[in-house]
């Protein structure tokens, strides 16, 4: 990770609070393929990315916690007996939510400081929320010696965003942020919580996002609603997830749905089967056959699950009228945020170019471009103990 954000936070932490004693990296994430089927149990083929969060800490030598918000020039100070969710509280939440959760199944979390800061830019659907919780579940486990594994950690990041953030979300990306391995997409069973990582040659290929830098409103509440859909028909169905439904056993329940519920939970049925064919070809070293998966889920998640939106769709359509980009689709919750495309080497350059004016003279906005590379999950940078 980017070695002088790495110094920036040390060099702040000791400005504010000394000798840092546990120096953590948590990276984002991307997905290759498998959107909204994590919480239903199902597959997902994730990667952990060079873009993170790079946290400082410490013990705190007063009862209270004081955090610092590099990147936007904030703090927060609280007291361990008195966590409650911050209103409006953006990054606080996840703080005090990770905090929450591990006071809940560890009694010793002791006062702390902490400085954090990255580079995954916000809202592109590159989970920087994930990568800020496991980086503090992370941290303090190693700082108070809590012994918690990381299957724990990732549960108690998940907790921290259903309880104090609201998201009702899935484990793929807390998953993918701790457990990532480099140059691997990690083939993702989120009913067993296993993964199989699958080195990807991209070899004539380059792996490119293209951030629409737009997030539409109301984000969140899709979400629980899309999640909510899902549980409507696995009680109808009366089984344990949609992992375990069928395109025949959902027909069986066709009348009793509308339309859309009925194209919702089709697609989660259809994304399935999708993801464990991608780790298939992905076997196979057939990266075509692959990218043409991601061409049919993002025509699932725009037409089926309704996730998408114009600034995706325009950018998945260039994309599909180019025959240098073997596959594209939106990625991660939907709403917004970036597309991933697999494009020829020698047409980088011309494709990203030829969307990226396109893009601005129909929506009047810039997109960004971003090159990124499959790295390893959470983990210690310096290990300087004060004792
Ligand atoms: C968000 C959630 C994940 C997952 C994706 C959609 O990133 O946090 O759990 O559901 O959306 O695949």
């Amino acid at each position: 990770m980017n070695p002088i954000l790495i110094e920036d936070i040390r060099k702040t932490f000791k400005k504010k609070f000394g000798k840092v004693s546990v120096l953590v990296n948590s990276p984002g994430r991307i997905n290759f393929i498998g959107e909204h089927t994590d919480y239903n149990e199902g597959f997902v083929f994730p990667a952990a990315i060079d873009k993170g969060i790079v946290t400082a800490f410490s013990k705190s030598t007063t009862r209270f916690c004081t955090a610092y918000a590099f990147d936007k020039n904030e703090s927060y100070k609280f007291l361990l007996e008195e966590i409650i969710p911050v209103k409006n509280g953006s990054w606080r939440n996840y703080l005090v939510g990770v905090v929450a959760e591990i006071q809940k199944k560890v009694k010793n979390v002791e006062p702390f400081n902490i400085v954090f800061g990255g580079d995954i830019p916000e809202g592109a659907g590159l989970s920087s929320s994930a990568s800020l919780e496991n980086s503090i579940v992370f941290g303090l486990n190693e700082l108070f010696k809590m012994n918690l594994s990381k299957s724990e950690m990732i549960l108690i990041s998940q907790k921290a965003e259903h309880n104090f953030v609201g998201v009702r979300c899935g484990i793929m990306d807390q998953y993918a942020s701790m457990f990532g391995v480099e140059n691997h997409a990690l083939f993702l069973d989120c009913r067993s919580q296993e993964s199989i990582p699958f080195k990807i040659h991209f070899e004539d290929y380059q792996l490119v996002l293209i951030n629409t830098n737009v997030s539409h409103n109301l984000v969140d509440a899709a979400y629980n609603e899309r999640r909510s859909v899902c549980e409507k028909v696995v009680s109808l169905l009366q089984i344990k997830a949609l992992r375990d439904a069928t395109e025949e056993s959902l027909m069986s329940i066709k009348e009793s749905l509308s339309e859309d519920d009925y194209q919702k939970a089709l697609y989660i049925i259809q994304e399935n089967i999708r993801v464990q064919k991608a780790a298939q070809m992905i076997r196979e070293n057939n990266l075509i056959a692959f990218g043409n998966l991601l061409f049919q889920a993002h025509d699932g998640a725009q037409n089926q699950f309704k996730i998408s939106c114009p600034e995706l769709d325009f950018l998945v359509e260039l994309a599909k009228e180019d025959s240098n980009v073997i596959g594209a689709r939106m990625m991660g919750g939907g709403f917004g945020g970036c597309t991933i495309n697999i494009i020829a080497n020698n047409s980088v350059k011309s494709f990203t170019k030829k969307a990226s004016e396109a893009y601005l003279k129909k929506f009047g906005i810039e997109c960004s471009i971003y090159f990124v590379k499959l790295s390893k999950g959470t983990h210690l940078t310096h290990r300087i103990y004060q004792e």
